[in-house]
């Protein structure tokens, strides 16, 4: 089958029962996506399906072909990192970094629900994601400051 995989088409052999975190991770190579508890608890293998996050250890590849997903190296523009992957480095929002990748993915979701969301919006839109080191104080931070990057940007793309 066909996967569209961060704006790129890939020829991928998928059984029945495999996982797009599988297909993504074995396949493809792209393994900044994590496998954390394999059963929708934790949130590291997050991923965007048609722009909306989604655990891929509970996503069939096989249910993807029409679709389009986002992983974490899909984020940045070439060299230029994207405002959410900034002001995690900025905002010191990870330990261990095991977590960032899925956190990441959960919360450029969240702030195309929610441009401007107040910190209760960001820990709900965050909430299934989960952080063993606890960098959620810094995390909560990293999203505020994307949110009005982001907002900054768009602004300014209207007066280019
Ligand atoms: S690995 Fe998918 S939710 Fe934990
Ligand atoms: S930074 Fe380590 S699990 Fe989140």
């Amino acid at each position: 089958m066909r996967l569209t995989v961060n704006a790129q088409e890939h020829e991928v052999v998928v059984q029945g029962h495999e996982t797009l975190l599988a297909v993504l991770r074995e396949q493809l190579e792209l393994t900044g996506t994590k496998l954390g508890c394999a059963r929708g608890e934790c949130g590291a293998c997050t991923v965007l399906v048609n722009g909306r996050a989604a655990y891929s250890c509970l996503t069939l590849a096989a249910g993807c072909a029409s679709h389009s997903i986002t992983t974490v190296e899909g984020l940045a523009a070439g060299q230029s990192l994207h405002a959410l992957q900034r002001a995690f480095i900025e905002h010191d929002a990870l330990q261990c970094g095991y977590c960032t990748p899925g956190q990441l993915m959960a919360a450029v979701a969240l702030l195309a629900r929610h441009p401007a969301p107040s910190v209760d919006e960001i820990r709900d839109g965050m909430s299934g994601n989960l952080c063993r080191c606890g960098a959620y104080p810094k995390i909560v931070r990293a999203v505020q400051a994307a949110a009005v990057a982001m907002r900054a940007d768009s602004s300014l793309d209207g007066v280019r």
